[in-house]
């Protein structure tokens, strides 16, 4: 079985997503870690209630990113992680991560990239007036939510669409979406060839 970590700074209401979907057997793998930067993450209680293990590794004290990305790594090794999930994961990671889990980081963005990249995906699209959005699920690269795309979901934009109630909405999509995108690469059902994502 492949041990999962997911990676959280938030709500964590992706991370719950996720743990349902193994707990009724969509994902065949094992929720081994939850990995989080954040002391007062709401993500914490959801993890701690469903019995995950958790790392939480406070930013404070290391000087570098790569220096905190060591001491995660420590305890992905340790852990056995065969798939890093970042789910509202606050942090870049370092390149020396990413080079270490190539291929192996899926992340979820709440807007249809390229367009509207950044930690504000959902404001930005609704400001600048695009009449459909929708949550991104990619691979992780060095650049910033710029891997190959293996699923994405539309969600149209109502006149009273405020950020919350087009928020609400998209979380909706992210929560079929990213616990689908998991089970394929966990299935061994994702092809990278080039930016494209093959879906077997
Ligand atoms: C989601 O909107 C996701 O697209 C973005 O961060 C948010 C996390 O939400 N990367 P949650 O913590 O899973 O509720």
């Amino acid at each position: 079985m492949k041990n999962i970590a997911v990676f959280c700074s938030g709500n964590g209401t992706n991370l719950q997503a996720i743990v349902d979907a193994v707990e009724s057997g969509y994902i065949k793998a094992n929720m081994a870690l939850m990995v989080c930067d954040n002391p007062s993450a709401y993500a914490l209680k959801r993890a701690k209630k469903a019995g995950i293990e958790i790392f939480l590794l406070t930013p404070k004290g290391f000087k570098t990113r790569e220096e905190y990305d060591r001491g995660v790594i420590k305890k992905l090794t340790e852990k056995k992680i065969d798939l890093v999930v970042l789910a509202g994961f606050m942090r870049l990671l370092s390149p020396y991560f990413i080079k270490k889990y190539k291929d192996k980081i899926l992340n979820i963005h709440p807007a249809l990239l390229p367009s509207f990249k950044g930690t504000q995906g959902i404001k930005d699209a609704l400001d600048y007036g695009v009449k459909v959005t929708g949550p991104s699920v990619h691979f992780v690269e060095e650049g910033l939510d710029s891997g190959p795309i293996i699923l994405q979901e539309t969600v149209e934009i109502n006149d009273a669409d405020t950020e919350e109630t087009l928020a609400e909405r998209i979380h909706e999509k992210e929560h079929i979406i990213y616990p689908k995108a998991i089970k394929l690469f966990i299935e061994g059902k994702l092809k990278i060839e080039g930016r494209k994502v093959k879906i077997s």
